[in-house]
Order: C-alpha cells, then sequence, then structure tokens
C-alpha cells in the first residue's frame, strides 16, 4: 500500500486540467451494454474506478482498448449476466450494469452493494423501479437476481429521494421497453444528462433531459454510441478550493463552470473572486493582494442538483478550517458523511459534530499543522490532501488507493501546480 506526503505551506499557482467526470464515464461504460457493435467514449478518465467497471465488462464477455483519453468498446460478445461480489463490493456503480443487462439479456445477476463508509446506501429504488416495468427481482444469496420475459413494459415510476444511480439505471432499463416509462422526481445532475445525451446518439427517444421528470418512449434497438464524457465538476471543484486553501490563485481548464452554480457561489460568498469563461474558472484571493487576508466563514447545506454537492462538502468544510468565523456543514444525503472530521481534527481543525451538522470555528490562514491522517473514502480524503497542502509541516495520508479512485493524475497536477507532493510505500 502507499502513502501520500505533502509538504504544505505552498502556495498553489499556475494551471491545472481538469479530466473526465468519474460520475458520468461509469454509466457511459454501462451503458455500452445495451447495443451490440463497437462503441467510442472520449474523455474517458483513466481511473481505479473506471478501471474497475472495465473488468466487469470484460468479466461479461464485453472487450475494451484504450488510447490516450478515447476508449473502444466492444458488447457484440456479451455472454454473462452476472457481476460478482468481488468487484461489486470494490465499486458500488457496478450497480449501473443492473439495467443495461437486463435490457440486452433479459436477466442479470448483480452482488447487493452492501454499506460503504459513507452511510448505507440501499439500492430499493433501483429494485422498485425494475419490478414496475415487469422485472422479477429474487434478492437471495447476498445477490438480486433479476429476470424479464420478453421485453419490460413502460410504467411510472417516482422517487422518494432523487437517486444518481438510480434514475442512470431506470433510463437504461427503460430505453428499450414497451411503450412510454415516466421517471418523476428524476435526480438533475449533469452526468445524467450525459447519459441521456448518450443514449439518445444511440436511438433512444428520451425527453426532459436536465429535469426532474424524463419521459422515455421504448425504441426495439439501439446502435452503438459515439460520445464524449463531460468534465469532471466534482474534480473542479476540489482543485478550485485547493488553490484557494493555500493561499493561491489558478485557472483551472477544460472544465464547465455551468455545473457549479452553488458551489461558485459559495466560494464567493467567502471573499475569493471568481471569474468564469465557458470552460474556465479563475479564482483569486479576496481583495486581490498578495498577502491574502482570511476568508469569511461561509455556511453550505448539500442537497441533489443543482444545490451544493455532497461531493464538495469535506472540502469545503476543510477550506472553512482556515476562514475566520463559525461556518455550519449541514449533510442532508448520506447519514455517516463526516468520517474526515476527526482526521481533520488532527491537523489542528476546530470542528464539532451534532447529528447531521458540523460547525467549524475557523483558524484563519496556516493555522493547521502536519500530521499523519487515515483516508476512509474518496472525498474525505481529498479534504485531507487539501488541509495537508494549506497546513505546515508534513502530512501523511495512508490508503491514498481511495483517492486513485477518482483523482486522474493527482500527484502530477497538484506538482504542476506548485506543491510539494509524493507517493512513498506504507
Ligand atoms: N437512496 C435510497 N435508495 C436507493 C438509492 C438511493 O434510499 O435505492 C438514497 C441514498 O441513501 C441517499 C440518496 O438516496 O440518501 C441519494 O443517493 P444516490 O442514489 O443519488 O447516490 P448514488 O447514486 O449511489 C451518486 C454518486 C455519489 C454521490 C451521490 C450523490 C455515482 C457513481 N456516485 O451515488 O458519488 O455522492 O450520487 O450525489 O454517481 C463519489 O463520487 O465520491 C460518490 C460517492
Amino acid at each position: 500500500m502507499e502513502k501520500l506526503i505533502i509538504e504544505g505551506g505552498v502556495k498553489l499557482e499556475g494551471e491545472v486540467r481538469i479530466s473526465g467526470a468519474k460520475n458520468a464515464a461509469l454509466p457511459l461504460i454501462a451503458a455500452t451494454l445495451l447495443a451490440p457493435g463497437e462503441h467510442v467514449l472520449k474523455n474517458v478518465p483513466d481511473l481505479r474506478d473506471t478501471r474497475t467497471m472495465l473488468k466487469l465488462l470484460e468479466n461479461l464477455g464485453v472487450r475494451s482498448q484504450r488510447n490516450g483519453d478515447v476508449l473502444k468498446i466492444d458488447s457484440t460478445d456479451l455472454e454473462s449476466g452476472e457481476a460478482p461480489y468481488d468487484l461489486v463490493k470494490t465499486m458500488r456503480a457496478s450497480v449501473l450494469v443492473l439495467g443495461p443487462l437486463l435490457a440486452r439479456l433479459g436477466r442479470a445477476r448483480v452482488s447487493l452493494p452492501g454499506g460503504c463508509a459513507i452511510g448505507a446506501r440501499p439500492i430499493n429504488y433501483h429494485i422498485n423501479g425494475l419490478e414496475l416495468l415487469g422485472v422479477t427481482c429474487d434478492l437471495e444469496g447476498g445477490y438480486v437476481d433479476a429476470t424479464i420475459d420478453g421485453r419490460m413494459k413502460g410504467n411510472t415510476i417516482y422517487f422518494d429521494l432523487p437517486s444518481v444511480t438510480g434514475t442512470e439505471n431506470l433510463l437504461m432499463a427503460a430505453v428499450q421497453a414497451e411503450g412510454t416509462t415516466v421517471i418523476k422526481n428524476a435526480a438533475r445532475e449533469p452526468e445524467v444528462g450525459n447519459l441521456v445525451d448518450m443514449l439518445n446518439g444511440m436511438g433512444a427517444r428520451i425527453e426532459g433531459r436536465d429535469t426532474d421528470r424524463l419521459t422515455i418512449h421504448g425504441v426495439e434497438n439501439l446502435n452503438p454510441a459515439n460520445c464524449a464524457i463531460i468534465p469532471d465538476r466534482i474534480e473542479t471543484g476540489t482543485y478550485l478550493i485547493a488553490i484557494a486553501a493555500t493561499g493561491g490563485e489558478g485557472v483551472v481548464t477544460h472544465c464547465n463552470p455551468s455545473h457549479l452554480p452553488s458551489l461558485l457561489e459559495k466560494l464567493r460568498a467567502t471573499g475569493l473572486r471568481i471569474e468564469e469563461t465557458e470552460s474556465t474558472i479563475t479564482v483569486r484571493q479576496p481583495n486581490g493582494s498578495a498577502t491574502p487576508g482570511p476568508l469569511k466563514g461561509t455556511d453550505i447545506t448539500t442537497s441533489p442538483y443543482p444545490g451544493y454537492p455532497t461531493d464538495l462538502q469535506a472540502q469545503f468544510m476543510a477550506l472553512m478550517t482556515l476562514a475566520s468565523g463559525i461556518s455550519a456543514v449541514h449533510e442532508t444525503i448520506f447519514e455517516n458523511r463526516f468520517m474526515h472530521v476527526a482526521e481533520l481534527q488532527r491537523l489542528g481543525a476546530k470542528i464539532k459534530v451534532d447529528g447531521h451538522t458540523a460547525v467549524v470555528d475557523g483558524c484563519s490562514m496556516n493555522g493547521l499543522s502536519g500530521a499523519r491522517v487515515m483516508a476512509t473514502d474518496l472525498r474525505a480524503s481529498s479534504s485531507l490532501v487539501i488541509a495537508g497542502l494549506a497546513a505546515s509541516g508534513r502530512t501523511e495520508i495512508s490508503r491514498i488507493y481511495h483517492l486513485e479512485r477518482g483523482y486522474e493524475g493527482l500527484v502530477d497536477k497538484l506538482t504542476a501546480l506548485g506543491a510539494r507532493v509524493w507517493k512513498e510505500q506504507e
């Protein structure tokens, strides 16, 4: 196992290029199961999670070839309909093969993902939705055994909460169902929109992109896809916060600022100066002085898109440990997403957790000092990286495989911004 070493206290400056979105790449790769033939996906990040998804597809008989950020996937020889526990347990998003396997083969056997470091994360909405489309789902031995005789039948599906992968799974199941399916209270995340575009490009008839009501008119056949993955909005936000936390100034390129409305508003509320073009975001310290003043403590509440993303909660909390005054961080999506708090406290952060709220007492710029900490999940780990970059002295983060799940070329990108960061064996 490797650990990440950071010699903190260096201002990050310069430009950083954003990769394709992990959470768009995963459903789009799964969607290639829907139609036989060679699919082309562009701007695909090379991450532990995208590799796991390709391994899962390989297990099913699907071949893929990567050339730079272009992925060619040939799903002609899809044979198996089984996603085994060993793969699903390493990546919950494996459940995204359920819908497309059912649509293509009429059967799927997918391991239940189980809980994870941020919450229980059930898949009841996925299963209830499939049953409404006529699928028989049996839960046995830790697996969901799903079968359908002939084509699925369109129906109306309502989500109690807008589930991202739930919406994606049911979209992929319903595109070839007989008749019309309506998903109400659907997730509006840009990653869902990316999938809608890919499916419509394959010949699907989906209306309501970017709204909470998706209408899917079933079609009989789909063609192979040729589609690009959208920029990673969470990676974008992570670098903006990292640059800001070190007192630096920089430009994030190849991103889509319109996908980060709530983060950009919150960053501006802290006093940071944010400028957007169509594909870049520049972050500058308050009042433009060479010696940055402390940021203003700012509250956030996570909520489904276009609200503040839960996947940027931990990173913003790290920033608020350096701001002046008190900030409240409310987490409403996952019940256990404060694992980073105890680790941030090891760096000197003053944070108290009360239920779903963390209250941060900011200690102004460079008030943190380096320590040994442990990564617990992907986004918690990135908050530790941010805190370590801003802290004085040396921070060692163990279990960095979590970071490799979602941040392409993290060490290289940070080094190019001037950070002193490297990996070592544990
Ligand atoms: N929920 C249920 N039942 C379900 C599905 C969801 O109760 O069947 C609940 C969840 O427990 C949660 C809420 O609904 O309280 C929303 O969860 P959602 O289903 O939207 O989460 P997800 O689809 O499992 C995706 C991302 C997560 C991200 C969340 C929320 C992917 C592959 N994963 O998860 O990303 O945090 O949406 O935006 O798209 C990450 O990248 O680090 C990550 C965890």
